[in-house]
């Protein structure tokens, strides 16, 4: 066991070698590809993010439009992935239902599973990209027992799957040109952030060459959890008690700080950003600009000010530099947009989407031998087998 030095949640390890996300959590800079955060947010949609993120360089026109086609081409699911949804009951958690669905979907895709040539790797690409926001749409249809339908190829990729999620069948979509920005913004800045858990597990998975949609799946599953994606739905619902407990933030401040409890201020804190979370800044700006544009009143975004202010100002959080992160005003902004709590994370899923992809390619590209990392054994030495009637 000489050899072997563990690192308790991989806080000192390096698992790769990664020419996609740069990120200092000292400076609170983060860029995809060279590019920074912010300017992405600002001046790239979705589409061209993800076009960067997988395949290295921004698109120009005719690229663009390409990947668009050969996506659209590809925004169909097979009619009988209904039936699995149907065997979901309505109460279940959107995140294990779309993990499950994403799994299925190689059934239906056999051929996915072959990414020995760039075209074979290149078509599984574009395929989910045209098929997971289908099946986020139904997810959340499904729950809001409303009919399930297909999108529209004419529309842009982030309008079309705003429409796929909410088109009412009895009346015409309209485009809100406020809430598709925000949410394009939303998608951008949950894209990638370099070797978080769930995109470790998506790496991990795909190392042992288990399939590009499989891998997705596990992504998906490692995202739900509160610590990681599931923190923006663990976010609302702390406010919301808070607000239901007569909005005393001190309260729940000292709870956070207190050892023996374990509730922790969700939304706070981050593995890597010791500074402060740029895409929070970014989302905080976002949140305030489409409540207003929208004419949402939300006491909710109050008490979430309020707590950010007391956090920095408070000794224990200054001490661990724990500052807001992305997931503290996303929620905020995707209730204003009317969708569910317990569908943010999948929010989330969406946008990390190419991310993940992005890094699947490069670990299968770049010929990375299987995820396999050791242990230190501390059980039992060896001991001699004990019969059923001596024990
Ligand atoms: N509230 C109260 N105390 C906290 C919090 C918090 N949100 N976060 C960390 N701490 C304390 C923690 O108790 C520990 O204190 P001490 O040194 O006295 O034992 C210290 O700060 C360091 O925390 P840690 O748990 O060792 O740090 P980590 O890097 O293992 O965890 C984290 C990072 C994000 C899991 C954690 O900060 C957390 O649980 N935050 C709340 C959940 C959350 O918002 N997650 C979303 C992360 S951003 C979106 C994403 O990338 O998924």
């Amino acid at each position: 066991t000489g050899m072997v030095t563990i690192d308790p949640g991989y806080k000192n390890t390096g698992s790769c070698e990664s020419a996609i996300t740069f990120l200092d959590g000292e400076k609170g800079i983060l860029r995809y590809r060279g590019y920074s955060i912010e300017e992405l947010a600002e001046k790239a949609d979705f589409l061209e993010v993800a076009y960067l993120l997988i395949f290295g360089e921004l698109p120009n026109k005719a690229q663009l439009e390409k990947f668009y086609d050969d996506i659209t081409e590809e925004s169909q699911v097979d009619e009988e992935m209904k039936k699995i949804l149907d065997g979901f009951p309505k109460s279940a958690h959107p995140m294990g239902v779309l993990s499950s669905l994403t799994s299925a979907l190689v059934a239906f895709n056999p051929s996915t599973v072959d990414v020995s040539s760039d075209e074979a790797m290149y078509n599984s690409i574009v395929r989910i990209l045209g098929k997971f926001p289908v099946l986020v749409a139904w997810t959340m249809r499904k729950k809001m027992g409303l009919p399930l339908d297909y999108g529209d190829d004419n529309l842009g990729y982030v309008e079309n799957i705003h429409k796929m999620m909410f088109k009412k069948p009895t009346k015409d979509y309209v485009k809100n040109p406020i809430v598709i920005d925000a949410l394009d913004k939303l998608l951008i800045l949950h894209a990638d952030h370099e070797q978080n858990c769930s995109t470790s597990t998506v790496r991990i998975t795909g190392s042992s060459h288990a399939g590009l949609f499989v891998s997705l799946a596990a992504g998906v599953s490692a995202l739900w959890g509160p610590l990681h994606g599931g923190a923006n739905q663990a976010v609302l619902e702390m406010l919301e008690a808070i607000k239901e407990d007569g909005g005393d933030t001190k309260k729940y401040m000292a709870k956070a700080k207190d050892k023996n409890d374990p509730f922790r201020l969700m939304g706070f804190g981050h593995r890597v950003y010791k500074n402060f979370d740029p895409r929070a800044k970014i989302i905080k700006k976002a949140a305030d600009q489409v409540l207003g544009d929208l004419g949402v009143e939300d006491p909710i975004l109050d008490i979430a000010k309020g707590l950010e202010k007391e956090a920095l100002e408070d000794q224990y959080f200054v001490e661990r530099k724990l500052y807001p992160n992305v997931d503290f005003y996303s929620g905020i902004i995707y209730r204003a947009m009317g969708i569910p709590v317990d569908m943010f994370t999948v929010m989330f899923a969406l946008g990390r989407l190419p991310g993940w992809i992005a890094q699947w390619r490069e670990m299968r590209l770049r010929k990375e031998p299987i995820g396999r990392p050791r242990q230190i054994y501390i059980g039992e030495n060896h001991r001699p087998f004990v019969p059923l009637d001596k024990r």
